[in-house]
């Protein structure tokens, strides 16, 4: 599936570009990559599969640092109690990930590793937060002034006034 369908047909100058474009299609068909947008204050799940193994090694890396692994035969370990894995879905093969009461601080890449032998296992997921606008406060302030906002809205909302 990843590799360069023409390679045996290409000659010379054309095989360099090939092998270019296999390198970086090995990069983008290994792993999925998701896009995860969590409501600020609330809980939300990245998600990572595997094809399942006995005693496989489940870790979790935002920016390239654990943050939690699992190994079915030791329980739950290496967590500041943010994240947490769905503990009996991971025989499954579900190894994703449930980020508790989400921050603004926890926007971020994060990667799921198995250490199974099957390629593609695992997961990117680019970690988004929100906060949506729940109430406008709308008020006139004096007879040529009409006062419109809102708070704790992130990112910044735009307005129009139409
Ligand atoms: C993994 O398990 C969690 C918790 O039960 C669930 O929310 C999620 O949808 C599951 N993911 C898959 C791919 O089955
Ligand atoms: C994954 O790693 C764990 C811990 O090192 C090991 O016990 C387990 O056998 C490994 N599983 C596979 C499928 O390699």
């Amino acid at each position: 599936m990843c590799v360069c369908p023409h390679e045996g047909r290409m000659i010379g100058t054309f095989r360099g570009v090939c092998a270019l474009l296999w390198i970086l299609s090995l990069g983008e068909c290994k792993i999925s990559e998701f896009q995860v947008t969590c409501v600020i204050s609330e809980d939300c799940v990245l998600p990572c599969t595997f094809t399942p193994t006995r005693n496989v090694l489940v870790r979790w890396y935002k920016q390239e640092v654990l943050v939690h692994s699992f190994l079915p035969s030791e329980g739950q370990q290496g967590t500041d109690g943010k994240v947490l894995l769905f503990k009996d879905q991971v025989a499954h093969g579900n190894a994703s990930l449930l980020l508790q009461h989400s921050s603004t601080a926890d926007r971020g890449r994060y990667t799921c590793r198995v250490n199974s032998t099957v390629d593609g296992d695992g997961s990117i997921v680019i970690v988004r937060v929100e906060a949506p606008i729940s109430d406008l406060i709308m008020s006139v302030t004096s007879e040529r002034h009409v006062l419109c906002g809102t708070k704790g809205v992130y990112p910044d909302p735009s307005m129009q006034w139409a």
